[in-house]
């Protein structure tokens, strides 16, 4: 059969409110051309992360009722603290409410001024992390990983040579911890291969550098390692992650992506003495060590949902559906990176709209028209984002690719919606020669594409 099915039946629905495109014109102006700024309820296909978006199933909403909400020692830390060792076989596990507060209690007790953090491609909360901590965040992907169009079955890899290189211009005494984001979210959703996890472990090994991997989509990069890397094809997914988490030292976790959750972490490592130093610092800033910083009810969405992440049924649906929308937008010709990676689609505006130039944010452009044509919230990840401006002279530097993702929440859409997106990109792909740029009127100093002001340029 050809027809993607999802492996899930709808027990409870919330509706999706039907908007005319005079009315989404008018929401998007008032919204200052910024779909940050937009109200949920007028978006009809969110896609602006696959981050805590997702749905939960009729077991977690089960487990979350017996959520055992006591400050010490709750029976939903043991559940939860089983499933996460388990699955990742770390000694230590400490719970947070989010990701980026799993990196900073690493990063603050391991990094220091002049210290050097490798990654495949850093994440931007995990840069600034390393960043607030005084350390300089380092990207080495495969040099593939750097362009859009070429097409790698593990763009997510990193370069090790290049690692090796880095290792002896600084000295691994200034290198206190190198990291693996598997998939590579940065770098469009790229998986990276267990031949690369092995070879960087092996480097890190032989150089005494605690290798930590940022295990945000581990089941989405287990479901890739098992359909692209030979010798993998018969095992299931959890015995790709096991097999994965071994090579390294420890992790770093946001459960709003596969861990099924709306909101959750961990930070897990097996070296006793760092886990002491954090433990102390998570009790200062997150919680309890049996709680950290979630409710008990959390921890028990997230112990069921680590395990539904790996049913191969479920990573099946996810990543055919993903590379199904890639295929139907690129066959009409546009261009996206490639391959597709596990949780969204990235397309290059740039390329879209080749007459619209850097500065007048051919991304932006792309995501406003999107939600004109058809309701659907996307993000720029461009100039708009990461492009920068001299405060004295206000000169603007264009960011190095001018991308729109189109991340899909778990468990959220069916194939029809998915249907739906792909005629969209399509319909305004057929139009582009009428698409004009934008300019900001307002903006933040930092972090400006969450709340900056703009207007449709003449
Ligand atoms: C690769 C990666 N690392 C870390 C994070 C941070 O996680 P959180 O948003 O839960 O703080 C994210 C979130 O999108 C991510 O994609």
């Amino acid at each position: 059969m050809r027809t993607i099915v999802e492996p899930f039946r709808i027990k409870s629905v919330e509706p999706v409110r039907m908007t005319s495109r005079e009315e989404r014109e008018a929401h998007v102006k008032k919204a200052g051309y910024n779909v940050f700024r937009l109200r949920a309820a007028d978006v009809m296909i969110d896609l602006l992360t696959d981050s805590g978006t997702g749905a939960m199933s009729a077991d977690q909403w089960g487990a979350m009722m017996r959520g055992d909400e006591s400050y010490a020692g709750a029976a939903s830390w043991y559940r939860f603290e089983r499933a996460v060792t388990d699955i990742f076989g770390f000694t230590h596990v400490l719970p947070t409410h989010q990701g980026r507060a799993a990196e900073r209690l690493l990063f603050s007790t391991l990094c220091k001024s002049g210290h050097v953090v490798p990654n495949n491609t850093h994440f931007d909360t995990t840069r600034a992390n390393i960043e607030a901590a005084g350390a300089t965040a380092v990207d080495l992907p495969i040099p593939e990983g750097r362009i859009p169009s070429a097409s790698h079955p593990f763009k997510g890899n990193m370069d090790v040579a290049a690692l090796r290189r880095l290792i002896a211009e600084v000295g691994k005494t200034r290198i206190p911890l190198c990291m693996l984001t598997v998939t590579n979210n940065s770098g469009g959703g790229q998986p990276v291969s267990m031949a690369n996890v092995r070879e960087v472990s092996a480097v890190c090994r032989e150089h005494g550098i605690p290798l930590y991997i940022d295990a945000c989509r581990f089941a989405e990069n287990a479901w890739f390692i098992r359909t692209r890397e030979a010798g993998y094809e018969d095992r299931m997914p959890i015995a790709i992650a096991r097999e994965m988490f071994e090579l390294a030292d420890g992790c770093t976790m946001s459960a709003k992506k596969d861990g099924m959750a709306n909101i959750g972490g961990f930070l897990a490592t097996n070296d006793d003495r760092l886990a002491a130093l954090e433990t102390n610092l998570l009790i200062l800033t997150e919680g309890y060590p049996t709680y950290g910083g979630m409710a008990g009810r959390d921890l028990e969405a997230i112990a069921e949902g680590l395990y539904e992440a790996l049913e191969p049924d479920y990573l099946r649906y996810r990543i055919t559906s993903t590379a199904y929308l890639g295929a139907h937008v690129a066959e009409a010709g546009v261009p996206i990176v490639q391959p597709p990676g596990g949780h969204a689609i990235y397309i290059d505006a740039a390329a879209f709209l080749p007459h619209v130039p850097p500065l007048a944010l051919p991304g932006q452009a792309l995501v406003v028209e999107l939600y004109r044509e058809a309701g659907i919230r996307a993000v720029e990840i461009g100039t708009l984002m990461f492009g920068t401006r001299d405060p004295a002279t206000g000169t603007e530097k264009p960011a190095a690719t001018e991308l729109v993702r189109l991340a899909i929440p778990r468990r959220v859409y069916t194939q029809s919606h998915v249907d739906y997106v792909a005629e969209a990109v399509v319909n305004v792909w057929k139009r582009r020669d009428d698409v004009r740029g934008y300019r900001i009127v307002e903006q933040a100093p930092a972090l400006r594409h969450f709340t900056a002001k703009l207007e449709p340029l003449a």
